[in-house]
């Protein structure tokens, strides 16, 4: 499998704080071009079925609530080892235990609202990507 492509979504605390332009600005310094990108806002069914490796946990119902509460930004990146790569510079999930300089480290204001999402896996990208921009 390839592994030069990973998915993106601008989550939507960090579109409503209005820092879309400086995390691509960040996204794009770092090497990654925009392969495809567009603005969506996220259906309940969409959201369950993106995040249902979680429906067993706790905190599902709320995730599917965050995401769906306003539009974000879903976008696939390349560059090689992009998957690796981008979960580097967008850090740990939880932004009190992200990497300094890391997009989550600057953006992020909880464990939920954590302002980015990044592919885990080559194959979950091919998934994801599929999912957003597969007609
Ligand atoms: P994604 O890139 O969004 O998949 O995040 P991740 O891979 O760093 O984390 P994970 O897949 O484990 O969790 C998916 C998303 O669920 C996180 O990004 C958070 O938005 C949310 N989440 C994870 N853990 C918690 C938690 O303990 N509480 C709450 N409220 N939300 C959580
Ligand atoms: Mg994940």
């Amino acid at each position: 499998m390839e592994n030069n492509l990973t998915f993106t979504m601008i989550k939507p605390d960090a579109m409503e704080k209005g820092y879309f332009t400086k995390i691509f600005s960040i996204i794009l310094k770092s090497g990654f071009r925009i392969s495809a990108l567009k603005l969506i806002h996220l259906t309940r069914n969409q959201a369950k079925t993106f995040y249902k490796i979680h429906s067993n946990k706790p905190f599902f119902e709320e995730l599917v609530a965050f995401m769906t509460r306003s539009p974000i930004v879903v976008a696939v990146l390349k560059k090689d080892n992009a998957v690796d790569d981008f979960r580097k510079l967008i850090g740990s999930t939880n932004p009190e235990e992200a990497e300094e300089g890391t997009i989550r480290k600057k953006y992020a204001s909880s464990i939920e609202a954590n302002a980015i999402h990044g592919s885990d896996s080559d194959e979950n990208a091919q998934i994801e990507i599929d999912f957003f921009f597969k007609n």
